[in-house]
């Protein structure tokens, strides 16, 4: 598929998405609960739990979100940062639009939402201390742009944390991620496996911890 096709089904597909997102993605409602223990075998969101405390709360520095998405995870983090400068990016509006609605009832002046595309980022080299990106590497349409730019951005020691599906652990999820949010346009084809990411991963930074709580994978390390 042309990469402008992916961009436009990723957008179309978040845009048709969106009102459902939270309660699907935070386990919520019953229905929600039982596609996440089917799909995922979670309970919950239990990796979330396991990534943000690897981010201080007294950070003075830059944090950059990509994708922000509605900020579900992380509002009630970063409604404590109170000295840290952070950037919200996403690809879908209509994701950042419920971002906007929770962060402007705080009337704080240091959380910054922009529509962006991940690929291609508004952003200095070297610019932040922290690049933070849950849930965004599947959805990507061009994951290898996606892994320069988070690279560019970030400041030599900055960390890069996050997590994303991988392929190969468990086959329930495997089947639904192709089958299901490919079609649907909330993920993207070429999905990676956990040795892929390592891979990846080592091949750009150090200190590279890679877990994964069933297909989830999540990461941290240091440029
Ligand atoms: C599953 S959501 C994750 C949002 C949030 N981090 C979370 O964990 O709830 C995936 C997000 O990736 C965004 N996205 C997809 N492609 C993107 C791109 N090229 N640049 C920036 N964001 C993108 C989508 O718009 C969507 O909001």
């Amino acid at each position: 598929m042309e990469n402008t096709n992916r961009e436009q089904k990723i957008k179309t597909g978040y845009k048709k998405n969106a009102n459902k997102y939270d309660d699907y993605i935070t386990s919520k409602k019953l229905w929600s609960k039982i596609i996440v223990k089917i799909i995922w075998g979670l309970h919950d969101e239990e990796y979330v739990k396991t990534l943000l405390p690897l981010i201080p709360n007294d950070l003075q520095g830059k944090l950059l979100d990509v994708p922000a998405g509605t900020a579900v995870f992380t509002y009630n983090k970063y409604k404590t940062m109170h000295k840290a400068d952070i950037f919200c990016l996403d690809y879908s509006q209509e994701m950042l639009d419920y971002a906007l609605e929770r962060f402007n009832s705080l009337n704080t002046t240091n959380v910054h939402c922009k529509q962006g595309d991940v690929g291609n980022m508004p952003f200095e080299n070297n610019f932040f201390d922290i690049v933070l990106s849950m849930n965004g590497f599947h959805a990507f349409p061009n994951k290898q742009k996606a892994f320069m730019e988070t690279y560019r951005v970030l400041k030599p020691g900055g960390k890069f944390i996050g997590c994303f599906y991988i392929k190969g652990e468990r086959r329930v999820s495997d089947f639904v991620a192709r089958n299901v949010f490919v079609r649907n346009g909330t993920f993207t084809l070429p999905f990676m496996t956990k040795k892929e990411l390592a891979l990846q991963l080592k091949e750009q930074y150090t200190d590279v911890k890679i877990w994964n709580i069933k297909s989830i994978a999540c990461f941290e390390c240091t440029k």
